[in-house]
């Protein structure tokens, strides 16, 4: 396949949205491109939707992958983290993270440094406030408790996607202590890193971003530099990355 090359320079990140379920007709484009641990790891799920969309994910990010590396998208080699973070075998210094929800997904490219993101759909979730008020650090629990009932469920959901974007960032997921760093949760207030454990100087290492794909998500982009050049592109229809140039 000789693709179009992405350029991915030292000061920048780029983030591609994806919109839109995936078809049984992509996830039949995508599948030769995905290794044999790829397709067993597909066939393990059980719902059709939730398969399609593993498959068009991961061919979808073999694809961008192949167009930074100059390489065809089945030649990745991905190995993975202690807690299942993906990165690439191969020494380059290409850094990457992939969300999705509903149907819809986000994937981040840097160069030299850890890079996670964090997409949710907005939506009535019971308990909200006391997941806060178990898991979040107090501060972030109480400035949630304390906006009007109409703004909380978007607060809780942009303080769980930037946490979120941070753990994925560095590659502990859920294993974290979500009370072990604080970030910013107030309406209007920029994305940022509060605390890690209490040190505002380790904090002040990483950026936060949030990312607005649409009304309907939350989503939140972290990496360990100060702020780069973001650029974001959408990826209108996902079966043209298999086209050639
Ligand atoms: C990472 C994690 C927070 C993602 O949660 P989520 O909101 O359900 O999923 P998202 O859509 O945001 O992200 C999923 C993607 O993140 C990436 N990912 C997986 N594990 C990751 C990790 N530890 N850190 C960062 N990214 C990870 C993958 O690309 C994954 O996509 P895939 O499922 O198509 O392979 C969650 O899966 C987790 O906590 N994993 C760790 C589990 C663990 O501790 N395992 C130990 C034994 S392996």
């Amino acid at each position: 396949m000789a693709s179009r090359s992405f350029e991915l320079r030292a000061h920048e990140v780029h983030v591609w949205t994806l919109d839109g379920s995936a078809s049984k007709v992509a996830a039949a484009r995508f599948d030769p491109l995905l290794s044999p641990d790829e397709k067993e790891r597909a066939m393990r799920f059980r719902f059709d939707h939730l398969r399609h969309s593993f498959v068009v994910t991961r061919g979808v990010l073999r694809c961008l992958l192949a167009r930074y590396l100059n390489l065809h998208p089945a030649e990745i080699r991905f190995a993975y983290g202690e807690k299942g973070k993906p990165a690439l075998a191969s020494a380059a210094d290409i850094e990457f993270n992939a969300t999705h929800s509903h149907g819809s997904a986000l994937f981040a490219f840097a160069k030299g440094c850890r890079v996670g993101v964090d997409l949710e759909a907005v939506r009535p979730t019971a308990g909200a406030q006391d997941i806060a008020d178990r898991f979040f650090c107090p501060e972030e629990a109480a400035e949630i408790r304390s906006l009007p009932p109409g703004e909380r469920e978007r607060a809780f959901f942009r303080c769980w996607t930037r946490k979120e974007a941070y753990i994925k960032a560095i590659g502990d997921g859920l294993s974290a202590a979500l009370d072990g760093f604080r970030v910013t949760v107030q309406p209007g207030e920029p994305a940022r890193l509060v605390h890690i454990a209490q040190d505002t100087v380790a904090a002040q290492a990483w950026t936060l971003d949030d990312l607005a794909p649409s009304a309907e998500f939350a989503a939140a982009l972290a990496y360990r530099d100060r702020r780069r050049s973001l650029s974001t592109f959408a990826i209108d229809d996902a079966a043209r990355l298999l086209d050639a140039p």
